[in-house]
């Protein structure tokens, strides 16, 4: 293999005893301020209370069938979903399980329960909401509605390589990594930790939209910058990491 593609390949790997003898400490260690869980919304943006997550959305409460079931759907369906689908949707990706104080657990599992991921929604068909962009609150499972972006649809099949379907569903998932979040416990050595907690929360979301009737894709392929700029992050505390989009199928 050539030497140069070696360095990337570290990222995957695990703690080797060279790296536990000479490591610096995290900021953990040195004693700083956890970082916040969450992005509070501005006083000047809409928030929005999603509907308490419910089983009457689901079609099938079988974790049989919706495994076996369980593919990439490219094409969906011209129908809008409820705000109680969509609410089922983000509490299995991204939810609260269990809350005391400042110790918050999830639906799905992160490295140090450090949840690294933000969770931006492009909405074009969901009742009750307006098309637009908007980002998740774990916290309160609320939305907050974030800045317009004019041609959200076109803009975002763009910055997704040209995937029609990116922007021809009911809603896109957009998970966004605030690497701080899990640096300040394992420093910049477990970054990988950060993409193992996105395949989780992709995971979780594939199976969800398979019990509700529904269809979702991951997208790996999108473009950095594009993506960044539509959402308005500065692509160093935090960027986009993975997509997506979900509709009804048949
Ligand atoms: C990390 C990752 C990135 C992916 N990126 C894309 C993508 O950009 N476009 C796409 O059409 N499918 C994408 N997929 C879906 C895969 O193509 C799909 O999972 C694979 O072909 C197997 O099909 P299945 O999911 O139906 O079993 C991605 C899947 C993963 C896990």
């Amino acid at each position: 293999m050539q030497p140069s593609k070696r360095p990337s390949r570290e990222s995957l790997k695990g703690y080797s005893a060279r790296f536990l003898e000479h490591h610096e400490p995290s900021d953990q260690q040195k004693g700083l301020p956890c970082p916040p869980i969450q992005r509070e919304p501005g006083s000047d943006q809409q928030v929005f209370d999603l509907p308490a997550p419910a089983p009457e959305v689901l079609r099938t409460g079988s974790i049989y069938e919706c495994i076996r079931k369980r593919k990439s759907h490219r094409a969906f369906k011209k129908e809008a979903l409820t705000l109680e689908e969509l609410s089922f949707l983000l509490w299995a990706t991204q939810g609260v399980r269990e809350a005391s104080g400042a110790h918050v657990l999830r639906t799905v599992p992160s490295a140090g329960n450090r949840h690294p991921l933000d969770t931006w929604l492009a909405i074009f068909q969901v009742q009750g909401l307006e098309p637009g962009l908007y980002r998740y609150l774990p916290l309160g499972h609320r939305l907050v509605r974030e800045r317009q972006v004019p041609e959200l649809k076109a803009s975002l099949i763009e910055a997704c390589c040209d995937q029609r379907f990116a922007g021809e569903s009911a809603v896109t998932f957009i998970w966004t990594a605030v690497p701080y979040r899990t640096e300040w416990r394992y420093g910049t050595r477990q970054h990988k930790a950060i993409l193992e907690d996105a395949g989780h929360a992709c995971q979780n979301l594939y199976l969800a939209a398979e019990a509700i009737g529904c269809g979702a894709c991951a997208i790996g392929a999108y473009m950095q910058e594009p993506c960044d700029r539509l959402l308005d992050v500065d692509g160093i505390d935090e960027f986009t990491l993975y997509l997506a989009p979900v509709g009804r199928v048949e």
